[in-house]
């Protein structure tokens, strides 16, 4: 089967699209699908996550020199894995996050619950909808990083979530130490083993989500 793609964007920077992007990949590379993690950042997150450790179980590539013609680099290699995580920079309107969301099949928008980050995020929100003309069945989802449930503050930001135009999935990740520790540390959330129980269940919430929108 051909490689899912999912476009982690945000024109926001600290956002949690590194964060999502390894996380994500990490877990589906553990369930034994064959993962990619193009990171397209110039800053290298990810990649320096992948080489902290010992052996990170998805590969990591640099692509950070990509611009508009990043979708047709990366369909190329569609056939060699079941899930392409594409990590992007913070610029919504930059060629290189349009050409990832022509090839993707699922945008996820991490989003910290607070009113600036939303305002920020309304940028990409349009370069979603833009996308839409050449790739209409992008779907696209929200999703709640380094949520603080029981603020006020962050309580009314998600009030006001629903009314965003792209939907939230349902699963959050909340704030923990757990997930800057695996950073740290260059591996996946489970070689924390028992210290990230609790955040090992919400990323596997997360990752069956989105294994589930993207099935064919
Ligand atoms: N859920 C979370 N809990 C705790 N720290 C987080 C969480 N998500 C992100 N961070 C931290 O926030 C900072 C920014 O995250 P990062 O993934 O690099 O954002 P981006 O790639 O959007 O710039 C990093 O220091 C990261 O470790
Ligand atoms: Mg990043």
């Amino acid at each position: 089967m051909s490689a899912r793609v999912i476009a982690v964007v945000n024109q926001k920077g600290g956002a949690g699209k590194s964060t999502l992007s390894m996380l994500l990949a990490g877990a589906l590379a553990e369930k034994g699908h064959r993962v990619l993690v193009a990171d397209v950042d110039p800053q290298n997150t990810a990649l320096r996550w992948a080489t902290a450790g010992e052996r990170f179980p998805a590969a990591v590539e640099d692509l950070s020199g990509e611009d508009a013609k990043l979708h047709k680099r990366l369909r190329k290699r569609l056939d060699d894995y079941d899930y392409i995580v594409i990590d992007s920079p913070p610029a919504a309107a930059a060629p290189v996050t349009a050409s990832a969301l022509r090839l993707a099949h699922l945008a996820l928008v991490p989003v910290i619950p607070s009113p600036l980050d939303l305002w920020a995020s309304l940028r990409i929100r349009d370069a979603i909808y833009a996308a839409r003309a050449k790739n209409p069945l992008l779907a696209a989802r929200l999703v709640v990083n380094q949520a603080q449930p029981n603020t006020v503050l962050a309580r009314e930001v998600l009030a006001m979530l629903p009314e965003f135009g792209i939907p939230m999935l349902a699963a959050q990740l909340k704030q923990r130490t757990a997930y800057r520790q695996c950073a740290a540390l260059g591996g996946t959330l489970s070689e924390l083993g028992s210290r990230a129980a609790i955040a090992s269940l919400e990323l596997a919430a997360l990752c069956r989500e989105v294994e589930s929108i993207l099935a064919p």
